[in-house]
């Protein structure tokens, strides 16, 4: 069911600073930052030639990474995202499965303009999935 890796996510302190590493230091392409105010992040885009890296800062007081980052607060891998053809039937399977699906268990508009979902981590061995319509 699941497709490409379409991303890795992590969460960071410092996002100028982790722009700067991924670009000075490891020298990759970075994009420039984007708010994402329904998902309460700013996120930074990093081109690899197999898939992209997403950083990602708090955006808001509701932000779902000031808790990630109290927990780890120089910063750690935060979900990994797999695209899948159609979300809604991937979504049904893995709900009949008896997988937990985040929030109201609609799919969001994510920060590639796509539907988005997310899994529960703990039906995912410890990893936040999300699961991407491409
Ligand atoms: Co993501």
């Amino acid at each position: 069911m699941i497709g490409r890796l379409n991303h890795v996510a992590i969460a960071v302190p410092d996002l100028e600073a982790a722009a700067s590493l991924y670009r000075d230091t490891l020298g990759a392409k970075v994009g420039a930052p984007q708010d994402e105010p329904d998902h309460g992040v700013t996120v930074i885009f990093i081109e690899l030639p197999n898939t992209k890296i997403e950083l990602l800062y708090p955006l808001g007081d509701a932000s779902p990474i000031n808790g990630f980052l109290a927990k780890n607060p120089s910063g750690g891998i935060h979900h990994i995202c797999y695209e899948v053809d159609d979300i809604l039937a991937a979504r049904d399977k893995l709900k009949a499965d008896g997988a937990r699906v985040l929030g109201t268990g609609e799919p969001k508009i994510g920060a590639h303009g796509k539907p988005v979902l997310f899994l529960h981590p703990k039906d995912f061995t410890g990893t936040l999935v999300e699961l991407e319509q491409v």
